[in-house]
């Protein structure tokens, strides 16, 4: 794990869109996993931004995303399928077909949870993941408690993540009660995570994930036993923590392995 502080919210997702540009200039045809949540926008910018300015191709790039609310057409405006496409998809090259976000409409959620699996397989697994991280230490909808091995599958939110989600939907009340989600275990099998995180309010959340106990109460801890995670963290957010940590990916090649 190579953790990465940054003194702003622009450099993290400057930062974690270098990384993007990079594999994806090496592996044209690259399987990205993508997040929703306000962290990852100014890296979802960032892409944009290279690929009106600097050519960067997603024609051939298959992306899947981490999560869905049940019961929320692609057309709703907190479904995260007009998320994706209204912050990244319109604005990049990628044909729709090869864009992946669960369907939170799915008639046989379990038949459609096993499908996802399968087409993340058929396609070699994801290459790069990107992860944001819960104040409670969720990744994607895994909330604390989560199967340390868990694929995907239907999971009941928690009071607090959906007091956190309150503010994009008109009443509390509105914010659904179950969403489809990656497992912590298919997440664990990208080749490489991205996790970011922005603000104080998520400093406890990184404490527990790069220094605390791997434990099923914070899910994102799970990261200590990746072989090739991304931490990359502003300053507040990186404020519990007792570790030194480096600034950039390109001056720490050999941590990088
Ligand atoms: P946020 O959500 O990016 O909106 O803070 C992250 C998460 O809950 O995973």
């Amino acid at each position: 794990m190579l953790v990465i502080v940054k003194d702003s919210y622009d450099e993290i997702s400057r930062e974690a869109a270098q990384i993007v540009e990079d594999r994806l200039r090496r592996k044209p045809n690259l399987v990205l996993g993508l997040a929703t949540g306000s962290t990852p926008l100014g890296l979802y910018r960032e892409l944009i931004r290279m690929h009106k300015e600097e050519g960067l191709d997603f024609s051939r790039v298959t992306t899947f995303n981490l999560d869905e609310y049940v019961g929320l057409r692609p057309g709703h405006d907190q479904s995260y399928h007009y998320f994706m496409r209204e912050n990244l998809f319109k604005h990049i090259n990628i044909p729709e077909g090869q864009t992946h976000v669960p369907d939170g409409m799915a008639g046989d959620i379990d038949a459609f949870c096993d499908w996802y699996e399968a087409e993340i397989a058929k396609r070699g697994g994801i290459d790069v993941q990107i992860l944001g991280i819960g104040a409670n230490g969720h990744i994607a909808f895994n909330e604390p408690g989560s199967s340390l091995g868990s694929r995907t599958r239907v999971k009941t939110l928690t009071d607090m993540t959906r007091v956190d989600n309150a503010r994009f939907f008109a009443t509390a009340t509105d914010v659904p009660k179950y969403a489809i989600t990656m497992g912590v275990g298919t997440i664990m099998e990208a080749k490489e995570l991205i996790l970011l995180a922005n603000g104080a309010g998520k400093a406890d959340a990184i404490r527990a994930a790069v220094e605390g106990p791997l434990t099923c109460q914070c899910p994102a801890s799970v990261v200590q036993l990746h072989r090739k995670t991304f931490v990359i963290v502003t300053r507040d957010s990186a404020s519990a923590l007792n570790g030194r940590y480096p600034g950039t990916w390109k001056s720490s090649i050999s941590l990088e392995r």
